[in-house]
């Protein structure tokens, strides 16, 4: 018997480019008191959205891989709930019925595996709990707000998803542990080379530019507000980096939509090359709430391009402005020039937590044991 198979089962599921991400520290904190069966539902396959953070950040290879892929919301959903509740049985049935499953964040991939745990009364730890944007034609809110309400315990990053599970009077167990995406941000930055220096850098090393990332079916389903939100960028003064999703390059490319000049697009970059980016950018312009909250700690100013955000402390204090996407033709390069003028990175770092979240989640864990 390995010495894992004397540790209490555990099973940890992730599917999603900012998921797996976020499971290279929460895999090894849960590893020390758990046997983890990592479960990765395949969401997201392309190489850069999967493969090359498996690699760049040393994630364990999953136990199983459920190979959901792409899909209509209902259909992407469902196979990640039935492929999940198969793994879970087929675990229980060998003897390791895990005591927990623990899941980050708000995608199809979130809600599928918290229902297939929920339906099979294995209790739901959600990583990320409490965000709200209060938009419920966004996949995503339907998507957290679910998971939320069939939880045993409830990890809010900060305080205000705190206060949002406290006053909804959530029924599970409500555990403030921090951002796990800071503690995968403060392991990597050592190790983090300028962005000039990445492969395919469109720009000469020391030029200044804008680093933009966008993805949110709101904005690049929407021909319009995704060729006005181009615009806008070419506009902005300065070059643009633009990686693109691969949902937004297939965007672009069904319009038929050539960016305009300043503005150079490039595959998604792995999490190294990101954060290179953010960090060496004079501005972010972005509809990710991970790179909103990377610029946020690495001291880069941000716009949103959304008419709210779940990381409502970043704009507080400064870090963050929205742009509704609507609005984004003549607001964007408003919005870009006064966080310029405002400067860089004065603002108090520590709202989202310090670093140690993956921690906190595992201490947290310690009642189901
Ligand atoms: C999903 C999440 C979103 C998260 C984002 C992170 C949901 C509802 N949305 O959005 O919250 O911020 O991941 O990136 O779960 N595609 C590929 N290759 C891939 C993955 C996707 O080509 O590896 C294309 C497919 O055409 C697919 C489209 O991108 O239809 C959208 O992918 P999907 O996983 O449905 O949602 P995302 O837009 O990535």
């Amino acid at each position: 018997m390995t010495s894992a198979g004397r540790l209490p089962p555990l099973a940890l599921l992730y599917g999603t480019r900012p998921q797996v991400i976020k499971a290279s520290v929460l895999v090894e904190a849960l590893a020390a008191e758990w046997d983890v069966l990592s479960v990765d539902t395949g969401q997201h396959y392309d190489y850069e959205l999967n493969a090359l953070l498996y690699s760049q950040l040393g994630v364990r290879t999953p136990r199983a891989c459920l190979d959901v892929g792409s899909g209509e919301h209902a259909v992407q959903t469902a196979h990640v709930l039935t492929r999940a509740a198969e793994v879970l049985s087929a675990a229980a049935a060998a003897g390791a019925r895990p005591r927990a499953a623990v899941v980050v964040g708000d995608t199809n991939s979130t809600l599928g595996a918290a229902l297939a745990a929920a339906k099979l009364r294995i209790p739901v730890v959600h990583v990320e709990a409490g965000l709200r944007c209060g938009d419920l034609l966004m996949a995503e809110e339907i998507n957290r707000r679910a998971v939320d309400a069939v939880s045993a315990v409830l990890c809010p990053p900060s305080a205000s998803s705190e206060a949002t599970l406290r006053r909804e009077h959530a029924a599970g167990a409500v555990v403030r542990t921090g951002d796990v995406a800071r503690d995968v941000l403060l392991r990597t930055l050592p190790r983090v080379r300028p962005a000039a220096e990445g492969d395919g850098w469109p720009l000469p090393p020391a030029a200044p530019f804008v680093f933009a990332t966008l993805h949110r079916a709101e904005l690049v389903d929407d021909p319009a507000r995704l060729a006005g939100t181009l615009a806008a960028l070419g506009g902005l003064g300065l070059p643009v980096v633009l990686a693109a999703h691969p949902r937004t390059r297939a965007a672009l490319a069904a319009a038929g939509a050539e960016p305009p000049a300043g503005v150079h697009v490039v595959p998604p970059l792995g999490y190294f090359e990101t954060l290179a980016a953010v960090r060496d950018a004079a501005a972010v312009v972005t509809d990710s709430g991970g790179v909103q909250r990377e610029a946020y700690w690495l001291g880069t100013p941000c716009v949103t391009v959304r008419g709210e955000t779940e990381w409502v402390e970043t704009v507080a204090l400064g870090a963050n402005r929205l742009v509704a996407p609507v609005a984004a033709p003549d607001a964007l390069a408003g919005a870009v020039a006064a966080q310029l003028a405002a400067g860089a990175g004065g603002w108090d770092r520590d709202a989202l937590g310090y670093g140690d979240a993956a921690e906190r989640v595992r201490r947290a864990l310690a009642p189901l044991r």
